[in-house]
């Protein structure tokens, strides 16, 4: 097999066999296929697009390039594709796994504009997101949850195809970004799998279309390889719940748990976990949300987050300790109808929230706390969000700058589409 063929037959627009996908995954990783070889390939495809066959061997070739991991029947893992102050893991998670649910959910750090989880429960003093296998077993035995960060090898072809993608103007491809996602979900072994595509914003899929397709991609990709798969598509015209930033967002989520905490959050976070818990369970979604509605209301979704935070060494203080808090007040009088989400995102890394390189130090406190949204009506000098930050910046204006003003509401659901397993 050559790699030139590869690339000159998927430039005519010809089906590969799932043996050539092979041969170029495994030569990649391998390093015998150069990167220039590899970049006209994924260039081809980019632009010529590949089939459902394609995709699916492309996907598994990816998932069986490093370790494989295999959890039981009952185990689900959720997958979003990254948002601002989405803290949903932190309250779903727990909720699922009071339901018989076990969640192994291995997690990561921030990058660009959207967070990470696991920099969020590193905020929690002591937080260990690393177990040795026999911790990892009995925490699973006893608690059956498991919050931590990547440790495996899971998928190296995807991570080495991607650092390429990145550089070679070739990310922006459905194929690519559902077959990267989805290699990664396969190796990490959980037998169900509820995705939530984000739209909007502050999401990697700017339009409804786009995100459709994604969706029913990774669904596809789901069915083939037997993991019962469910997408969500979800709104991210503007951040997700009110908080933003590490430690925020973890008193956020503890506040949902308590039985408060914000609409929309709430909302997202009890539809991603009804359907977890209905394929997982296999019972329908209205007897799934009933149960999951029972956790929240009798705290022990809330008791599962205490036991998951001290069994892991952890110690919750709720109390925000940035040097600085800035206030933002409004110089404009009307609706709220827009949020450039991305850009609030990147306002909060600033106030050092997140890492702009993978090298960049976090200060877990810093933040924004939104007191306006989408839909509120807003006079002159209200308060629109607090910045939390120990650094002497002030970005103020570039935060009234991500907001536009109308005399009119406009249409904001936070559940957008449901796409279920085909
Ligand atoms: N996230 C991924 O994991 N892969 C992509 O290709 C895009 C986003």
């Amino acid at each position: 097999m050559h790699m030139y063929k590869i690339i000159e037959k998927k430039k005519n627009k010809l089906e590969l066999t799932k043996e050539e996908i092979a041969f170029f995954v495994n030569g990649y990783v391998n390093d015998e296929i150069p990167d220039y070889q590899m970049a006209s390939l994924l260039m081809a495809i980019v632009l010529n697009g590949m089939t459902d066959k394609e995709i699916v061997a492309l996907t598994l070739s990816m998932a069986n390039s490093g370790d494989k991991l295999s959890w039981k029947e009952n185990s689900v893992d959720k997958h979003s594709t990254g948002g601002v102050g989405d803290k949903t893991t932190l309250i779903i998670a727990p909720i699922v796994s009071c339901l018989g649910c076990q969640v192994i959910k291995m997690s990561g750090r921030a990058l660009g504009y959207t967070g990470g989880t696991i920099d969020k429960l590193e905020s929690i003093r002591g937080f260990k997101v690393q177990l040795d296998e026999d911790t990892l077993k009995q925490q699973l035995e006893k608690l059956n949850i498991a919050i931590i960060s990547q440790t495996k090898n899971i998928a190296p072809a995807d991570k080495k195809i991607y650092a390429l993608r990145d550089v070679t103007a070739t990310v922006e491809s459905i194929p690519l970004i559902a077959s990267s996602i989805m290699s990664k979900k396969i190796a990490s072994g959980a037998k169900n799998l509820v995705l939530d595509v984000k739209v909007g914003s502050g999401a990697f899929m700017k339009n409804i279309t786009d995100a459709r397709l994604l969706a029913k991609t990774m669904v596809m990709i789901g069915k083939e390889a037997g993991i019962k798969t469910v997408a969500v598509l979800s709104n991210m015209d503007q951040p997700l719940g009110q908080n933003i930033g590490n430690q925020l967002e973890v008193q956020e989520a503890v506040s949902l748990l308590n039985g408060n905490g914000p609409s929309d959050l709430r909302e997202l976070s009890i539809t991603l976990a009804s359907y977890m818990v209905s394929i997982t369970k296999n019972i329908n979604y209205e007897e799934a949300l009933k149960l999951v509605v029972e956790v929240l209301q009798n705290k022990k979704a809330l008791q599962k987050f205490n036991d998951l935070v001290s069994s892991q060494g952890g110690t919750l203080d709720l109390d925000n300790k940035a040097k600085y808090q800035y206030k933002v007040l409004s110089n404009k009088e009307g609706y709220i109808t827009k949020m450039d989400t991305a850009t609030i995102g990147k306002i909060s890394g600033l106030l050092g929230a997140g890492r702009l390189v993978k090298e960049d130090k976090i200060n877990y406190y810093a933040g924004i706390i939104l007191n306006k949204k989408i839909n509120d009506y807003v006079y002159k000098g209200d308060l629109l969000a607090t910045l939390y930050t120990d650094k002497e910046i002030d970005l103020r204006n570039d935060y009234l700058n991500c907001l536009t003003f109308s005399n009119k509401k406009v249409n904001n659901n936070i559940i957008l589409e449901v796409i279920r397993w085909l």
